[in-house]
């Protein structure tokens, strides 16, 4: 194997937020993921690229609790940790936005950010203001020019409702974000919004893993990206070392792109 398959973000001082070690899983004898692993670091995004059934979100499943791995390892800011459902993989930090944007429709952004969470006042009624309240800084931070507090999320549109996703995960304190392709479902200014958000995210420190079977989607937003096949790595490159192509061949073929210059590395 070559460097580039175990590539690091610059910048690799302190541990990894998480980093999972050969991790494995089948299903009927079918090795759906097949000891692979990959890091995240703060503040970092990794694209998780591969064809459809490379074996992305499987993998992914395994780090939100969806998933039981048949063999491998989770370490979480460098310590070992048992995921065996989606409550413990929150209690890590850990959060999925999906591309079927799970938001209840009939009910507005700050009831949707506080679902299953609400919270109420000393006499036992929601505290609507309070959480209206929570809601608009959040959303502040993330999407200025959101302004449709008073609607329920059906009106919303693609991009909206993905940053109501958004805004649930890391009001509750996401460190680890998991976007499981969370721009399939959207149109290319609504796509726009949602890079904006993970920019922000970024800033913040969050370390989010991003994937998806389009190259496009992904290579401009991510720091490095971990290309699967058929359940394996491929490989790990910085997007700053290698192109698109490169990329691709490594999707297509299944094979990282030849070496650049070793002197050029580090
Ligand atoms: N619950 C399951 N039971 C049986 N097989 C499964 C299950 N989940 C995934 N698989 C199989 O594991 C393989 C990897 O699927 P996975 O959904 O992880 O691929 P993916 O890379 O996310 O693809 P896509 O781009 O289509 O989302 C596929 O062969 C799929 O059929
Ligand atoms: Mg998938």
């Amino acid at each position: 194997m070559t460097d580039t398959a175990h590539a690091q973000p610059a910048a690799a001082t302190q541990p990894a937020l998480v980093e999972m070690r050969d991790m494995s899983i089948a299903f009927g004898g079918i090795k759906a993921v097949d000891e692979v692993s990959v890091n995240l670091f703060p503040g970092e995004v990794v694209g998780v690229l591969g064809h459809n059934g490379a074996g992305k979100s499987t993998l992914i499943k395994m780090l939100s609790g969806a998933y039981r791995p048949n063999g491998g390892k989770i370490l979480i800011n460098g310590k070992s940790v048992e995921i065996h459902n989606p409550r413990d993989a929150k209690k890590y930090g850990i959060e999925t936005i999906y591309q079927t944007l799970a938001l209840a429709d009939n009910i507005d952004a700050a009831a949707n950010l506080f679902l299953g969470r609400e919270k109420k006042t000393l006499f036992g009624t929601l505290d609507d203001a309070f959480m209206e309240h929570e809601t608009r800084k959040v959303m502040g931070r993330l999407n200025p020019n959101f302004k449709k507090f008073k609607d329920p999320v059906k009106a919303l549109s693609g991009g909206q409702r993905q940053s109501v996703a958004i805004a649930r995960a890391i009001y509750f304190n996401a460190k680890i974000l998991i976007m499981d392709e969370p721009t399939a479902a959207l149109g290319p200014q609504e796509t726009k919004q949602v890079a904006d958000l993970i920019l922000q995210l970024k800033k913040e420190g969050i370390g989010i893993f991003l994937i998806s079977h389009d190259l496009h989607d992904v290579f401009d937003l991510s720091d490095r990206v971990s290309v699967m096949k058929n359940g394996k790595l491929v490989g790990t490159v910085r997007t700053t070392d290698v192109t698109k192509d490169d990329v691709l061949g490594m999707i297509i073929l299944g094979k990282e792109p030849d070496a650049p210059d070793a002197s050029m590395m580090n």
